[in-house]
């Protein structure tokens, strides 16, 4: 018995994997080192939400609004009318300029999150917004109070994370992962042969709902992500 709706990421094979999509109202992230994916994950789960007229929010540290719009389009995704109508939202935060970030983040950022009734939220990404906070204490807070006030949306959310270079299968800080409801690790792997790195993506956490424990490959390609949950990875 599924007890709460489902949110459909808009990836087939991802959704088939999760039993239909994220749990509504979860927060889940997407762990992953550089270039496996995780921005145009979270792109493509904004997108799903747009073409079904649902307000989303797109939380930048890392690219400007032009970035992220030329990033998208390079996929086919046109963002530029969804910016102007208000339907996305873009909030972008300086990591190099740590207290006026955090200033904003304390004061504009829950009015902009509150006010804009979204249902899909991505923030991108969490370890850059961890970085700006000095110590392990302040870092956790601030995820927490970050994580509360999405939950008290009703938005579902995807937090973006880097992962640690020795141990790939946890976030940078180690924060994310115990705060959300969801993991899901993104991997590129060296395929035995040599020649071409295989992308294999898993479910590790998944609260409240049953999923899917194997490893499935995906690609990335003009169209964005296509998990192959058809597929076995060898
Ligand atoms: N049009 C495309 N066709 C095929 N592959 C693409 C295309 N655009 C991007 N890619 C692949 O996607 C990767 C970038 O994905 P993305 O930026 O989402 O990764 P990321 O995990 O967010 O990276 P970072 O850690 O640098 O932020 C590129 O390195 C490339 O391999
Ligand atoms: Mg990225």
């Amino acid at each position: 018995m599924q007890a709460t709706g489902r949110v459909k990421t808009g990836i087939d094979g991802l959704d088939e994997m999760l039993q239909g999509g994220l749990p509504e109202n979860h927060i889940v992230v997407v762990m992953g080192s550089f270039g496996t994916g995780k921005t145009t994950l979270g792109l493509q789960f904004l997108m799903e939400g747009l073409r079904k007229d649902e307000p989303c929010i797109f939380i930048s540290l890392e690219e400007d609004k032009e970035s992220v719009a030329r990033n998208a389009s390079a996929f086919g995704w046109d963002i530029s009318g969804a910016l102007e109508k208000k339907k996305l939202g873009l909030f972008k935060l300086e990591p190099s300029d740590a207290k006026t970030t955090i200033t904003r983040i304390k004061s504009e950022l829950p009015k902009f999150v509150k006010g804009f009734g979204a249902k899909r939220v991505v923030v991108d990404s969490v370890s850059l917004l961890n970085m700006l906070f000095a110590d392990e204490n302040e870092k956790r807070a601030n995820l927490f109070n970050l994580c509360q006030l999405l939950r008290s949306t009703g938005a579902t959310t995807m937090l973006t994370a880097e992962v640690k270079d020795e141990n790939p299968r946890s976030s940078r800080d180690g924060l994310a992962e115990y705060t959300a409801d969801g993991v899901i690790l993104l991997q590129s792997d060296e395929s035995k042969e040599g020649g071409e790195v295989q992308l294999t993506i898993r479910i590790l956490k998944m609260r409240r709902t049953g999923h899917s424990r194997r490893v499935k490959p995906y690609s990335i390609t003009d169209k964005g992500i296509t998990v192959h949950a058809g597929a076995d990875v060898f």
